[in-house]
């Protein structure tokens, strides 16, 4: 668990999920996909149960090559980062990034912090060597955010997301984890 200051004065403690957590984590990615059309899912398509959210929690807790970090004020969250990994021999070295921040907290430095705490978290799991996103190639201040950290982009997929009638372009990208 860490803890810090942001410069609105809010205390923000960044630590791993834990079971009990499930609702409120339910409830957050609930409210994000309504605040942003930048997430996998859309508004009303996060369906997961209590039951559903705590099995997944614990599996992560239980895995060497996953976890989940949530962003909290508090006890509020208001952030949280994921690496999602294979058990499968041939790509558990891959851990896949998924990062969301409440809007209330945008450019205080939070997604920062918890990119970092993810790339070290990775660094000394002993198995993951390459850390990997997909992210929408207009989303420009996450595509910024992932380059200051040294991923970089490996490929395009074209009309990947259809929203409302209109195509995006997503960027797949990487961090090689050996080399920084
Ligand atoms: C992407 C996201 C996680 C960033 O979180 P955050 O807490 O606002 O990020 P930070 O405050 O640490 O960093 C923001 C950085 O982007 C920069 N920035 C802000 N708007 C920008 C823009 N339009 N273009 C480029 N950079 C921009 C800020 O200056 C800051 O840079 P710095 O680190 O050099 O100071 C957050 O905006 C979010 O949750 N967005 C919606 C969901 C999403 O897009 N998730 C990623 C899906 S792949």
């Amino acid at each position: 668990m860490t803890t810090y200051k942001i410069e609105n004065g809010s205390l923000i403690t960044l630590r791993l999920a834990e079971e009990n957590d499930a609702n409120e984590i339910i409830n957050f990615y609930k409210q994000v996909g309504k605040e942003t059309t930048y997430l996998s899912f859309g508004e009303n398509e996060y369906l997961v149960t209590t039951e559903q959210q705590i099995s997944t929690i614990k599996e992560i807790n239980t895995s060497k090559n996953n976890i989940m970090v949530l962003a909290l004020v508090n006890s509020k969250i208001i952030g949280i980062g994921t690496i999602s990994s294979s058990k499968r021999k041939k790509s558990e070295h891959v851990g896949i990034l998924g990062i969301v921040v409440s809007q209330n907290y945008f450019n205080n430095g939070i997604g920062s912090r918890i990119i970092k705490y993810l790339i070290d978290w990775c660094k000394t799991n002993k198995i993951t060597t390459k850390v990997s996103l997909s992210v929408r190639k207009d989303n420009l201040k996450a595509v910024a955010l992932y380059e200051k950290f040294g991923f970089s982009i490996e490929g395009v997929l074209k009309n990947e997301t259809l929203i409302d009638g209109k195509y995006f372009d997503i960027l797949a990208m990487g961090l090689m984890l050996d080399t920084v």
